[in-house]
């Protein structure tokens, strides 16, 4: 097998990931809270943003969860994207926008509906990660649809190399399976089921998120609606059912 390593783009500041390079533009007037006579909100987006909002006594702090609301809804964190966010939580989209553009995770630029991100961190470096990112760039062969880019570590090293696709954690991915997972993910399959890390068994089976006051601090007195974050879902396709297709494809 050839490595390819050589082919993965570094950044000028010598990372595979691309860094924080857009300079605020100083140009521009100060921006004020949108006026919520004259910014449309939808009304399910206003929803979800509210509802993150009331989980916290300083609303700011549901900055990012708010971001990635209107991410999911817009495809990005378009200029109107932030602008129905400053709305509800009357913000400056100024303000949004230094919390956008600092989050990697949050999309400052129309990208694909498909996020892949491939950790290229010390564990999976180690263990072929570079190969790994550049036969899923070449599998996927400029589809506009894949976002694909390197990643700093996202705390799964003991699957190295693994990439995060949709928030779905597979690893360690094999090269000759790459084809299979670009295929699934343009299909909207589960991607590499038998590779996911929500199918693997754990330690600790009984294992369970303690019940009230911990270290932390009080337990809240009820939770407040919305979905889970943006990151380590579930596929959306059972594990199971999603088994048995890819038995009957094979
Ligand atoms: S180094 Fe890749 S998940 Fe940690």
């Amino acid at each position: 097998m050839s490595s390819r390593r050589s082919e993965v783009p570094r950044f000028g500041h010598g990372s595979r990931v691309p860094g924080w390079d857009d300079a605020a533009d100083l140009r521009k007037d100060p921006a004020v809270v949108p006026d919520a006579a004259t910014t449309p909100v939808p009304a399910d987006l206003r929803a979800e943003i509210e509802s993150h909002m009331a989980k916290y006594p300083d609303h700011r702090s549901a900055s990012i969860p708010a971001l990635a609301a209107a991410q999911r809804h817009h495809g990005w964190c378009s200029p109107e994207a932030i602008e129905q966010v400053a709305c509800v939580m009357a913000l400056t989209p100024g303000y949004l926008f230094s919390v956008a553009s600092f989050y990697d995770m949050l999309e400052t630029h129309p990208v694909g509906r498909h996020s892949i991100f491939v950790c290229t961190n010390i564990s999976c470096s180690l263990c072929g990660a570079d190969d790994l990112l550049a036969a899923i760039v070449d599998a996927a062969d400029g589809d506009p649809d894949l976002n694909i880019r390197s990643f700093e570590c996202l705390g799964a090293c003991d699957i190295a190399p693994m990439a995060s696709v949709d928030g779905v954690y597979v690893g360690p991915v094999a090269l000759d399976e790459v084809g299979t997972l670009v295929a699934q993910i343009k299909a909207g399959e589960a991607p590499l089921p038998a590779r996911q890390l929500g199918g693997r068994a754990v330690a600790e089976p009984l294992a369970a998120i303690p019940k009230g006051p911990t270290t932390y601090g009080g337990q809240m007195p009820e939770e407040a609606p919305g979905p889970p974050a943006p990151v380590e879902q579930q596929s959306p396709i059972p594990l199971q059912d999603a088994d048995q297709s890819e038995e009957g494809a094979t």
